[in-house]
Order: structure tokens, then C-alpha cells, then sequence
């Protein structure tokens, strides 16, 4: 067991909330906002298919897992299965007739069946890099939720209740991972993840570059037009990607959790707020 574990006081556990997401319907939701709405459909498009391949990254190693990180899986499961069902709903909200969502679905598609023959741990070391990015989104998200201003407010709840999950178990599936790989040496799991951080940055982040600008396109940009401006908005002004690159570094330091960072405190009034959401739904 690493030293370095999720701490014992976050609890990891679904939370099963359905957003009304209609005012999401064929419009630029995210404020009105064409090219910050296609950055966040292009996301969200990758994420049925993606979370459920993080799911079944964890799910292969289960029988070798105990006690809370067991737990822990469990939840992460449940969440990531809800994460999916609620972008799901948000994803058929978009306009097909005009945005080029087939396309970038069978995209993610083929993507995510590449990802799923290469094996069970090269997909557990795919879903650590990409859990580190989303935590990394998350914790922006936080800091920055002016992005969100102007939102409707069940779809602004969605990404915020995402968010939020994903900080709580940013660390399982590396739990998981460092727990299935206690028998190697310290530098080869070093290598090995340093390695997959670097080709799943520069795919994480072409893909959702190409996806954005293909939606935007159908916006009425040029391809050169649109690229350039989803460009902006994910490296320059909100900088998407780059906004977190403190956190994002972090990664390559040897001997890295993703609880390094204690988000508890940050994360405690939005919490409160979703998990009171889910008791309301059960009373
Ligand atoms: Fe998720
Ligand atoms: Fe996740």
C-alpha cells in the first residue's frame, strides 16, 4: 500500500440527482457564449463513452482491492455512471440537424476502442492521466466560477456537481493504480506514468480542440477561424488547460498524490449543497 492514500474522511459515494437541462437546448447555453459553449460540449461529448471506460479501467482490478480503497472504487463507479447518464441528456440537448455530433461521437467512439485493446492497464494508466486533468479542471472550476456566470441554473449545477465529484475521487483510480503496482520499482511506475501523462496531454487536448472547432465551424466560423478561437479560449483567456498548469506539473514530481493538494475546504459548501440535494429527493 502506498503511503499516500484518498484521506479517510472523503467519503466517495454517488450522489443520484437528474438535472433539468432543457434551457441547454440548441443554444450557445454557456452565456451565450458560441465558443465557450462548444469548449464545454466538446467535453462533455467525450464524456459518456470516456467515463465509461474509467469505470471498467477500475473495475478489472477490483478482486485485488480491500477496504476502503475497495469502497472507494464502488463509489467512484457509481459516480462516473451518473456523470455519464446526466452528460448523456445534456449531449442529446444539442442540435444535430446543425452541429456535426455524430461525427465527433463516432470520434470519442473509435478513440476510446483503440484505448480499450491495448489492455487493462494501459486504460488504468490512460484514466489516472485523465483524471488528473479533470481534477485539474475542477479545482479551476473553483477559483473560477465566473466562467459560469449567466447560466442557467441546472446546467450551471451540472458541471459544478461534476466538478465536485471529480475532486472527491481525483485519487481512486491512482489509489488503484499504486496499489496494483506496489511490486514494481519506483522508477519504472514513475516512467510509466510520466509517459502516459505526456501522450495524454497532447491528446486530451488536441481532441477537444478539434471537436470545439468543428462545432464552432457549424457556428458559422471558418475552420481557421474556429480553431483560433477555441485556441484562445482553452490557453489563453479563460485558458481552460493552461489556467491550472501549477497543478498539472505537480504530476511529474516523483512520489505525486492528487491529495497533495487539500481541496477539502474549497470543496465543503458545494458538498453540503449536493448532498442535501439527494437527501431532499429521498424525503
Ligand atoms: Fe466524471
Ligand atoms: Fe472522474
Amino acid at each position: 500500500m502506498s503511503a499516500k492514500t484518498t484521506p479517510a474522511d472523503v467519503d466517495v459515494r454517488g450522489r443520484d440527482i437528474s438535472f433539468d437541462l432543457q434551457a441547454a437546448r440548441g443554444g450557445h447555453w454557456l452565456g451565450g457564449d458560441p465558443v465557450g459553449t462548444a469548449v464545454f460540449n466538446a467535453l462533455s461529448l467525450t464524456f459518456p463513452d470516456g467515463e465509461r471506460m474509467f469505470m471498467d479501467a477500475v473495475r478489472h482490478y477490483r478482486g485485488e482491492l480491500k477496504g476502503k480503497l475497495a469502497e472507494d472504487v464502488k463509489g467512484f463507479i457509481a459516480q462516473e455512471a451518473i456523470h455519464s447518464r446526466e452528460h448523456h441528456v445534456l449531449n442529446q440537448l444539442i442540435d444535430r440537424e446543425r452541429y456535426p455530433v455524430a461525427e465527433i461521437e463516432a470520434a470519442v467512439r473509435e478513440r476510446v476502442t483503440q484505448g480499450r485493446k491495448r489492455g487493462p492497464m494501459a486504460m488504468l494508466m490512460s484514466t489516472i492521466a485523465l483524471e488528473h486533468f479533470t481534477a485539474m479542471m475542477a479545482e479551476m472550476h473553483m477559483a473560477h466560477q465566473d466562467i459560469f456566470e449567466g447560466v442557467a441554473p441546472d446546467v450551471e449545477r451540472l458541471w459544478r456537481w461534476h466538478a465536485m465529484e471529480e475532486t472527491e475521487h481525483k485519487a481512486v483510480a491512482y489509489d488503484v493504480f499504486m496499489e496494483v503496482t506496489k511490486g514494481w520499482s519506483p522508477f519504472l511506475r514513475y516512467r510509466r506514468r510520466a509517459i502516459s501523462m505526456a501522450i495524454i496531454t497532447f491528446m486530451f487536448t488536441r481532441n477537444i480542440t478539434r471537436y470545439a472547432a468543428r462545432l464552432l465551424e457549424a457556428d458559422g466560423y471558418s475552420p481557421e477561424a474556429a480553431l483560433k478561437a477555441v485556441k484562445a479560449y482553452v490557453w489563453k483567456t479563460p485558458g481552460l488547460f493552461s489556467r491550472g498548469w501549477r497543478s498539472y506539473f505537480a504530476w511529474y514530481r516523483p512520489g505525486f498524490h492528487p491529495w497533495d493538494q487539500d481541496n477539502r475546504p474549497a470543496l465543503a459548501a458545494w458538498k453540503a449543497e449536493f448532498d442535501a440535494a439527494v437527501t431532499a429527493k429521498a424525503a
